[in-house]
């Protein structure tokens, strides 16, 4: 007798503004997940923060314009998916997270692939409403999801190990609305131009800018504080942006060849990575064997620094006169289409699209099963 498939629950949309991201990033995943050896539970989570689950919620989030690889059957079931606040069973344990008492049963899942971009979904609080629910997921845990989406702390984290940033000031959209002239004469005496301006916790260059001079830093500070009430001002590089992939739990972690990203706009902005079909992604990366290896090691050294788990994208930035490489930032759910930076690095080390999914659900279950093997009485 086979046992049945385990049910992967798909996690995709989100309250964040990475939403559509999110939704191709889970249609690579949800087709190339192996329907011989996995069921897909598609679970949607709308723009205004209620989750559709049974049916279709992909169609349901894209308005049709879709064609669904899940089995004809399982889609006729429910056609238009119930909204609720959240529900899952958990694996046999039947916990069951539903906010109203009139909701269906909620579907069973043995695992979780949080395929979610951004605030809501990639910092932490899903992967800790996961956490309680004890389902395990793909993917970093509570502290190096939040870490890794607040730019401002992950600056400190990466301080602390002494890993090379670019120099950058951090503030409160608080103070930059109260004392606006007071603040753009700080960060110019303490930063030179180009200074790109960013919100703290966002992604996919949301809300991000770069100012040439003090009418552009007021305009970045205004857009970026729409976004979140941290800012963070760093001086801008001259600088070759090298992107790797890092795969693993605890120490035991696997760093792709560096990739790099060449934009087709002034820096990497949303319209660069989304719209314009204009940057082109060079893998590996025309690098000497001494950066390669230097990229691999600050890769590996900023994963470790955030107790990374399953997978991470780490973004370099290589200044072209000095030919230093300092760390720009770390994504904990990389974009993961089947053409983007992440799964693109694996292929090219040898490990195709699938079979990266199949180990990344096997990283979750071992993670999972690790954490069970902790004591909770005295
Ligand atoms: N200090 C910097 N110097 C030069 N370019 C930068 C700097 N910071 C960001 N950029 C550019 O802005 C893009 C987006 O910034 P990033 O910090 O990666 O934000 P996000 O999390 O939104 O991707 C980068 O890919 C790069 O093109
Ligand atoms: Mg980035």
């Amino acid at each position: 007798m086979s046992r049945r498939k385990l049910r992967v629950g798909v996690l995709f949309g989100g309250k964040s503004s990475e939403h559509d991201v999110s939704l191709v990033s889970a249609r690579s995943v949800m087709a190339a997940i192996d329907k011989t050896r996995y069921e897909v539970v598609p679970v949607g989570i709308e723009r205004d923060g209620h989750w559709l689950r049974g049916g279709d919620p992909m169609a349901q989030l894209t308005a049709g314009e879709y064609a669904s690889p899940l089995p004809a059957a399982q889609l006729a079931q429910d056609a238009a998916p119930p909204r609720v606040d959240f529900a899952f069973l958990a694996g046999e344990t039947a916990v069951q997270l539903v906010n109203g008492a009139s909701s269906p049963m909620a579907p069973q899942v043995d695992i979780i692939f949080p395929v979610l971009h951004g605030p809501m979904g990639e910092d932490g609080t899903v992967q800790g409403l996961l956490d309680l629910v004890n389902i395990p997921y793909v993917g970093c845990g509570v502290l190096a999801s939040a870490l890794g989406m607040d730019k401002l702390v992950c600056k400190a984290a990466f301080a602390a190990q002494r890993l090379p940033q670019v120099p950058y000031v951090g503030l409160l959209r608080r103070r930059w609305e109260a004392e606006p002239d007071a603040v753009l004469a700080e960060l110019e005496a303490q930063l030179p131009y180009p200074m790109f301006v960013k919100p703290a916790n966002m992604g996919s260059s949301v809300g991000i800018s770069k100012a040439h001079n003090r009418l552009e830093l007021a305009a970045g500070l205004h857009e970026a504080a729409r976004y979140d009430r941290k800012l963070v001002v760093e001086q801008g590089v001259d600088g070759r942006e090298i992107e790797l992939s890092v795969l693993g739990n605890d120490d035991d972690v696997l760093v792709s060849l560096p990739g790099e990203v060449v934009p087709g706009n002034e820096f990497y902005d949303y319209a660069a990575k989304y719209l314009l079909d204009n940057s082109q992604l060079l893998i590996p990366a025309p690098l000497t064997p001494a950066l390669t290896q230097e990229a691999q090691a600050l890769a590996r050294a900023a994963y470790l620094a955030l107790d990374g788990a399953g997978l991470a994208r780490v973004d370099l930035l290589l200044d072209r006169g000095s030919e230093r490489l300092f760390i720009n930032e770390i994504n904990t759910m990389p974009g993961f289409t089947s053409i983007s930076m992440y799964p693109k690095l694996w292929e090219a080390s040898g490990l195709a699209y699938g079979a990266l999914i199949e180990r990344l659900l096997e990283l979750a279950l071992a993670r999972h099963a690790d954490r069970q093997r902790n004591v909770t009485t005295r």
